[in-house]
């Protein structure tokens, strides 16, 4: 099995950290945020993967390379456009030729790993199965109905939801997916949506399954997820990389990455890049940092 990672957005809702650092290599406990990714494939027995890229491909290629340093061996495809999940997974066809794949959404976080999902997808001989996850606001989702193991109907981002399971950003795919993304028509926002591919190949009799995750999943997409997440995989704690310089009080679940120069009163629940300047009179709570940043700018 091969893996493909979405990771082509703008990041347009972590702007204007996202103008310093793409945000699939935004450090998070001071990794790169796709690092995660790449742990969590490996852990199913996947090295070889494909990671769609946007307009920061060079960026992403400077960062991470051929993948050795990770365990991984990277292909990148370039999507032209960022018109939707089923309209960059069709960049990765030629990379997956006529085997199975993992597809990853580059800006999720999973607390454990999607072992027994793997194992239920081979043994099933299903077209997909996806990872869901019930949520309190299915609304910001892809949402699933289900009767058993079976997904029987998908939506994307309902006004009404008909069930709390959000379709949680990460799919077991078959050749099958192939076969219907040239018919696939753009939905009401303007994308190709994957919710949309899949329901085709429901609307065909393929069997679409899906696997309910109970862990923790983490969306690092807005700055609330992204501080989030960077405080579940520091368990609240502390790091402070031993080359960034600090002046002032430095409280909990903050990350200050390398070379970081941070002068304030204090600082909690942020994340300050790496290379960050940071000189700010007063304190800083609930912030992502990067470049210069001085409050006496106006
Ligand atoms: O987070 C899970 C949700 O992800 C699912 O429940 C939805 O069904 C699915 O459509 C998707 O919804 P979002 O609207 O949250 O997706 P987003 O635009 O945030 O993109 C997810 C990832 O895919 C992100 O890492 C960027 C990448 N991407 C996105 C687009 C639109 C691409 O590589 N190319 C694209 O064209």
């Amino acid at each position: 099995m091969k893996g493909v990672i979405l990771a082509a957005g703008k990041g347009s809702r972590l702007f204007p950290v996202t103008h310093h650092v793409a945000k699939p290599i935004l450090p998070l406990a001071n990794r790169q945020t796709i690092e995660y990714a790449f742990d969590r494939l490996k852990e199913i027995g996947i090295t070889d993967v494909c990671v769609v890229v946007g307009e920061m491909e060079n960026e992403m290629k400077a960062a991470l390379g051929d993948g050795a340093p990770f365990g991984v061996r990277l292909s990148y495809v370039r999507q032209t456009e960022p018109k939707g999940l089923a309209h960059a997974v069709g960049f990765a066809k030629d990379f997956v030729g006529g085997e199975s794949f993992v597809l990853y959404l580059g800006d999720a976080i999973y607390s454990d790993g999607f072992d027994a999902f793997a194992k239920r997808f081979e043994e099933s001989g299903c077209a997909n199965l996806n990872i869901v996850k019930p949520v309190p606001d299915p609304s910001r989702f892809g949402v699933a109905n289900v009767e058993g193991e079976r997904i029987v109907k998908l939506v994307e981002k309902p006004k009404e939801p008909e069930s709390n399971l959000a379709m949680a950003g990460l799919y077991f795919f078959g050749p099958q997916i192939w076969t219907v993304l040239d018919d696939l028509k753009p939905s009401a926002r303007g994308e190709y949506e994957i919710t949309d591919a899949i329901q085709m190949l429901i609307d065909k009799g393929e069997t679409v399954l899906a696997g309910v995750y109970d862990g923790e999943w983490f969306d690092t997409g807005t700055l609330d997820s992204f501080l989030d997440t960077s405080k579940f995989l520091v368990g609240g704690q502390t790091k402070v990389a031993s080359t960034a310089t600090v002046t002032g009080a430095v409280g909990p679940s903050t990350v200050i990455g390398d070379g970081a120069i941070v002068e304030c009163t204090e600082i909690s629940d942020s994340v300050v890049l790496p290379g960050a300047v940071v000189k700010v009179q007063g304190s800083i709570r609930h912030a992502v940092l990067g470049g210069n940043v001085s409050s006496d700018q106006n």
